[in-house]
């Protein structure tokens, strides 16, 4: 049987980290086998893409490049890492996805969604994930959190109205495509937070195992 695909987004400073590591314990107590993995990123020559992309330069990096690139990210890290095992029947834990490119490149930097979903279909097939949690959290308070962790990469040192388009793309997806969504108020206290998502992947994990049987 084909593996899961969970993807999780947000803007910066929504709590992934935090919030994957309480899926990770989650699926371990299911007995679900699974790998972490994230964008850009995921494999060594996809980490020196990301690498690329996050680092501030003194040279401006051109809308097409940044998307070209995360789709060259992609393509690796998904013939690599991704469909092999899904294959094998293990589930996948991503750290953002092609949802991620629609919300920053199209929403964010205004990039045409036709293209983004061109480049989609060329990279992915008909692959898309299964589940995606977006967490979602008014932009001021997430880039405040995030601005106490460590030296902004390039997209955060992107100004505050980009975060608002950006979460904005987020969640007109969610509101499109509300079977696969599942958008989760992050601004609450932690363990309200993780209710929802232990919520969402109860029903996800249980609609899972109906469709198996
Ligand atoms: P993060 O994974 O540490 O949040 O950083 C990744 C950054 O890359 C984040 O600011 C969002 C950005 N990004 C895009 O702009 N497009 C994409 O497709 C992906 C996967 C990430």
């Amino acid at each position: 049987m084909q593996g899961k695909f969970i993807t999780i987004e947000g803007t910066e400073g929504v709590g992934k980290t935090t919030n994957i590591a309480f899926i990770q314990n989650w699926l371990s107590e299911k007995g679900v086998e699974f790998s972490s993995t994230r964008e850009p990123g995921g494999t060594p020559l996809a980490e020196e893409i990301r690498s690329l992309l996050l680092t501030p330069r003194a040279e401006t990096v051109c809308d097409t490049t940044e998307l070209l690139l995360m789709f060259a990210g992609r393509a690796q890290h998904l013939n690599k890492v991704v469909v092999p095992a899904l294959t094998m029947g293990k589930w996948i834990v991503c750290d953002r996805f092609t949802d991620a490119t629609y919300a920053y490149q199209g929403f964010g930097r205004g990039m045409d969604q036709k293209l983004i979903a061109h480049l989609e279909q060329l990279v992915q097939k008909e692959l898309r994930p299964d589940l995606t949690l977006i967490l979602d959290i008014p932009v001021e308070i997430g880039l405040q959190r995030a601005s106490q962790r460590s030296t902004p990469d390039r997209f955060e040192q992107e100004k505050v109205s980009f975060f608002h388009r950006v979460r904005e793309g987020y969640l007109c997806r969610a509101a499109e495509n509300s079977d696969r969504y599942v958008v989760i108020d992050a601004s609450k206290a932690l363990q309200d937070v993780q209710t929802a998502i232990r919520n969402a992947l109860e029903d996800f994990y249980l609609k899972s195992q109906r469709k198996f049987n």
